[in-house]
């Protein structure tokens, strides 16, 4: 046989297909496709085909998938969310015999998820539930938040663009069929909403939902008109913010949420169920709870199913989330809590004999699962972690003449479980070309969700030497090739792009093998411009790369990259994100850097305020009149006043 090298996917949730997003740089999002994951219960053949293959092409990878698999030990909790979801179907279903109903019945459920980080809390909803929802006709749309970006309503906003870009590409598919008959329900609903409410306010709060709500966005970037065009580009949008109609905070929350409501009432009308993920709520902004709050209260909505998830063991008592799920309860909602604990050792078993595609009955694989599961106590994520790890030392290895892994119990057993995952990862991705972990390094700044472009753009604007600047030491010495050490010359918000490129030496190609080994590694889910981490651990991990004391000036670095090269459309669309980076590297920043960083963040913070998202767009205003300090009325006397005033109301 050859020199085989084993490549470890995991981490892959089947059935769910992450839709590219039109123009954010990095969120989480995905709607299932209705070609749910199959089971894998054939690795064994995967891998020895796979093998075979590859030595044709002598590439010589053999694959052990831990993707795809199937979720042992939750048949309970699977049931439960199945009996939710043919209740919603059978709601649809009554609604639509009754041609009179005012849905007066109609109780929005709400499902909430919880467990510690790895028990699998994503893969049950998105597989116990997901997957199902498709097969009976239902709609299913996700969005996750981030642990470092904090965007408003951004989780909310990403499921109701994938909701409404899944309409529209029904839309389309019904416009191509001949036996399609009647008006697709894009262009029902489209006329419905442009009938019936302020569409202006729902595309500044939803920009993802533009092309379903049917009309022109106007831009808060670059001018739109030629009058606009004669003035300076900051007094343009600064003019254009002004001339943007504001409400007081109350009066703001309540004309968002109205809309939002009812377009939610309209979509939800027209499909036979929708089933509205919100996934990692612990890091959700205080305006997404409420929101969600007057959603499920909204008893005109018909057949829409709630759920969320998040890690109990952040969400302490004091919480904005369990301080709105008390609220809740005391409403009389009902919640219907899953709570998702480690898999016992019997779940385990099945889970490492899949992972390895032998069979649980195989009394070493037993003795081995037994053990794996001592040591991890049974997390499904640490169990993966754990394998990967005893792959990485080499305790665990496919033998070709066997055709079957194999591995010494004694060194398995004495191996030392660190209670870091992170740490496991890290030492994974060291094994990865320089280019990739580069690349991870930048991605894992852009979000859980990121455009290549984004990533591409990025390494085209970065040098070698800020690169290597940037990376923690141990992981220079890992990747052990010549590196020129030095301090970044380059500033933190220059726009000076062209000396940054001199001596980068990325291509096209080279960037996209790097995207290649990402997902090769099953570090990443890639859905053609759209990429995922497959955990936040792995992000977390990704983060790690980056020398503690850099990863402010990197985020930096990258948040002026993207700012100088988004087109106005998208970096309109990602001006959270991209404010967030800046905010990184406020510190360090000349002044004429923190004026510039003092429009952004008024800019965000109107934003923020025009999406009822208070409690950001304060800590926007803030962060703005900060950058602006001591010197902010005599430098730059009317940004500051709309920093001050805006930040009062
Ligand atoms: N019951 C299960 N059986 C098999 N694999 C599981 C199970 N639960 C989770 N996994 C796998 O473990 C990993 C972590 O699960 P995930 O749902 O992302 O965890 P969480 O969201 O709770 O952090 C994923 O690869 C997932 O497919
Ligand atoms: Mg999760």
């Amino acid at each position: 046989y050859y020199d085989y090298r084993l490549s470890v996917r995991l981490l892959q949730l089947p059935g769910s297909m992450s839709m590219s997003g039109t123009n954010t740089t990095h969120r989480s999002s995905s709607i299932s496709s209705s070609s749910a994951g199959e089971s894998s219960t054939q690795h064994l053949a995967e891998i020895v085909v796979t093998a075979a293959q590859h030595n044709q092409k002598s590439s010589n990878i053999v694959q052990l998938r831990i993707s795809n698999m199937q979720l042992h030990g939750r048949d309970d909790d699977i049931k439960l969310l199945r009996g939710k979801l043919r209740e919603l179907a059978k709601k649809k279903d009554v609604d639509a015999a009754e041609e009179n109903n005012k849905h007066e019945d109609t109780i929005n459920n709400l499902i909430l998820v919880s467990g510690t980080c790895g028990t699998g809390k994503s893969a049950l909803i998105q597989k116990g539930l997901g997957n199902d929802a498709t097969k009976i006709g239902c709609t299913f749309t996700s969005g996750k938040f981030d642990a470092k970006l904090k965007c408003p309503l951004s989780a909310f906003s990403d499921a109701m663009t994938n909701l409404a870009r899944y309409i529209t590409v029904e839309h389309e598919k019904k416009k191509k069929s001949p036996s399609g008959g009647g008006l697709p329900i894009a262009t029902l609903i489209r006329d419905q909403i442009q009938n019936e409410f302020d569409v202006e306010q729902l595309r500044r709060v939803l920009p993802g939902c533009a092309e379903l709500l049917g009309a022109r966005r106007s831009s808060l970037f670059g001018p739109s008109s030629e009058a606009e065009a004669a003035v300076p580009h900051r007094s343009a949008s600064v003019s254009k913010l002004d001339s943007l109609k504001r409400h007081s905070g109350k009066e703001s929350i309540s004309r968002v949420h109205y809309a939002i409501r009812r377009l939610l009432k309209v979509i939800c009308s027209y499909l036979k169920g929708v089933v509205l993920f919100i996934d990692d709520l612990q890091w959700s902004d205080i305006a997404t709870l409420e929101l969600l709050k007057c959603i499920v209260l909204d008893r005109e909505i018909p057949s829409l199913l709630i759920v969320g998830a998040y890690r109990e063991d952040e969400v302490p008592d004091h919480h904005p989330l369990a301080y709105h799920i008390r609220d809740m309860e005391q409403m009389n909602v009902s919640i219907s809590q899953i709570k998702v604990g480690n898999l016992g050792v019997d779940n385990v078993i099945p889970l490492v004999a899949e992972a390895l595609g032998m069979d649980d009955n195989d009394n070493k694989v037993k003795s081995l699962a037994e053990t794996i599961h001592r040591k991890t106590e049974g997390n499904p994520f640490f169990v993966l972690m754990f394998l990967i790890s005893l792959y990485d030392e080499k305790l665990i290895q496919y033998n070709f003449g066997a055709m079957k892994w194999t591995w010494d119990d004694d060194a398995v057993n004495s191996k030392i479980v660190t209670e870091n995952v992170v740490s496991v990862l890290v030492n994974k991705m060291s094994r990865l070309q320089e280019e990739t972990q580069r690349m991870l390094m930048v991605a894992s700044c852009l979000g859980a969700t990121f455009r290549k472009s984004a990533v591409v753009e990025v390494m085209k604007n970065i040098s070698r030497v800020e690169m290597r600047d940037s990376m923690r030491a141990s992981m220079i010495s890992v990747s052990g090739t010549a590196a020129t050490m030095g301090s970044s010359s380059a500033s933190l918000l220059s726009s000076d792009l062209s000396n940054a490129c001199t001596d980068q030496d990325g291509s096209d190609s080279s960037y996209a093998s790097s995207i290649e080994e990402f997902e090769g590694e099953g570090l990443c889910e890639v859905d053609n411009e759209e990429c995922r981490f497959m955990h936040d651990q792995i992000q977390s991990a990704a983060f790690e790369l980056i020398s503690p004391e850099q990863r402010d000036s990197f985020r930096g670095r990258i948040g002026s990259i993207l700012l100088r090269t988004l087109p106005p459309e998208e970096l309109e669309t990602s001006l959270f994100e991209v404010v967030d980076l800046l905010n990184c590297a406020a510190s360090n920043a000349t002044d004429e850097e923190r004026d510039e960083l003092a429009r952004m963040n008024l800019k965000a913070g109107i934003k923020a305020s025009e999406n009822a998202a208070f409690d950001t767009a304060k800590v926007y205003f803030k962060a703005g009149r900060e950058a602006l300090g001591s010197r902010g009325w005599e430098g730059d006397y009317s940004t500051m006043l709309d920093l001050c005033s805006d930040g009062a109301n």
